[in-house]
């Protein structure tokens, strides 16, 4: 056992005992408001602007999703394939990167960051990617790097997300956390573009590859953060994706949606459903530090959006001295059943005990969580 795998089995071991709160810093607001790709209910995801307005509406931590452009360079993209988040393919200069590369064993057909150097990149517009959210803002904003995220994280902006906690140097002096993800970590590897040691490099050089820095990292492949584990102290979290939900309110499976990409190609033929387990909890706490399942995981939802259960999830993740975050909220994609409207989900996933919520439209979290502490 190394010495980090035996710190977190001691700290879960004093959880178990009653003795501390899970993993969590005591510094840090409870539950979490995490600003999914931004504030991007309202702006282009991952952007600076999309950022600063979560940080204004009460998020805690805000979350860049990361890949690499071919000069090796950390931006905030969802996918590799940027054909959908910029107006790349409005720019007849690149009409011939457009080409087919296969992600997590499936054929997509597109223009990859991978394939763009970071000025290049810098060159395009952020555009909406959801349908039925605002567009006057598509092609206004560039494309950030992680470091410009973080420069931006440690500026602050006036609001409510950044005037609680301004100048309290055990922060690395960030102002708002940061929660990066590595997106499609075999992928990258296999493009001889690996995110992890580009990851740490850029937390070490801002200060912050350290336990208590306000920082996780989350991936939906499991050996990546094992590999992080070893080369760096902060929180990591590990994703738990499913494809969809069927009439019980249970996730079902189909690839890519199934299981982590290097368990698929690594032969193991466990589910995501096996990190929700305790032999999967138990798992996870080897390497990581809180889990961060799509919420069906906690409230199950059947399709047409009604609840069908209410699972221990989150107790059962506490018990074995793990966080647990889940996602995405969203108000304007709100389950049938909160009649009562966004608030009443947030309420919902707060009273049974939830550590973080990441959500598009931080603010409602924000004053959901006012609500929640009460008067
Ligand atoms: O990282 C939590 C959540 O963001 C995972 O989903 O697809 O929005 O990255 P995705
Ligand atoms: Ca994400």
């Amino acid at each position: 056992m190394t010495t980090r795998a035996l710190i977190r089995t001691l700290l879960a071991a004093v959880a178990l005992m009653g003795l501390a709160a899970p993993a969590a810093d005591a510094k840090e607001s409870s539950p979490l408001v995490i600003g999914h790709r931004g504030a991007s209910g309202y702006l282009p995801e991952h952007t600076l602007e999309s950022y600063r307005l979560a940080i204004k509406l009460g998020a805690d931590y805000i979350e860049p999703d990361l890949v690499a452009t071919k000069d090796g360079v950390l931006i905030a993209r969802h996918e590799p394939d940027i054909t959908l988040s910029t107006d790349v393919k409005d720019h007849p200069e690149f009409a011939d990167r457009k080409t087919t590369k296969m992600v997590d064993g499936v054929p997509t057909e597109g223009w990859f960051a991978s394939d763009f150097t970071l000025a290049e990149i810098k060159t395009l517009g952020a555009k909406q990617t959801r349908a039925g959210r605002p567009t006057e803002f598509d092609g206004q904003f560039k494309v950030p790097t992680l470091q410009e995220v973080i420069d931006l994280a440690r500026r602050g902006v006036r609001g409510r997300g950044a005037k609680r906690r301004s100048g309290k140097a055990s922060r690395g002096g960030l102002k708002v956390g940061i929660y990066p993800e590595t997106k499609h970590p075999t992928f990258h590897e296999r493009l001889g573009l690996p995110l992890e040691g580009r990851l740490v490099t850029v937390l070490e050089r801002n200060g912050l590859s350290r336990r208590n820095a306000p920082v996780f990292i989350q991936s939906f492949e499991q050996a990546n953060l094992k590999q992080l584990n070893t080369m760096t102290p902060v929180r990591l979290v590990q994703l738990v994706d499913a494809n969809d939900t069927d009439a019980n309110g249970d996730p079902t499976y189909a690839p890519p949606f199934d299981r982590p990409y290097d368990w698929t190609v690594a032969g193991r033929t466990d589910l995501f459903s096996y990190f929700a387990t305790d032999a999967g909890l138990a798992e996870i706490k080897t390497y990581a530090d809180g889990i961060g399942p799509w919420k069906v995981y906690i409230v199950g939802t059947d399709p047409a959006g009604n609840i069908k259960k209410v699972t221990d999830l989150i107790d059962r993740a506490h018990a074995h001295g793990l966080l647990i975050h889940t996602w995405t909220f969203r108000d304007d994609a709100l389950p049938v059943a909160y009649v009562g409207g966004p608030i009443e989900e947030y309420l919902r996933f707060y009273r049974l005990g939830i550590d973080g919520v990441f959500s598009d439209f931080p603010g409602t979290a924000w004053t959901a969580r006012e609500i929640f502490r009460g008067p």
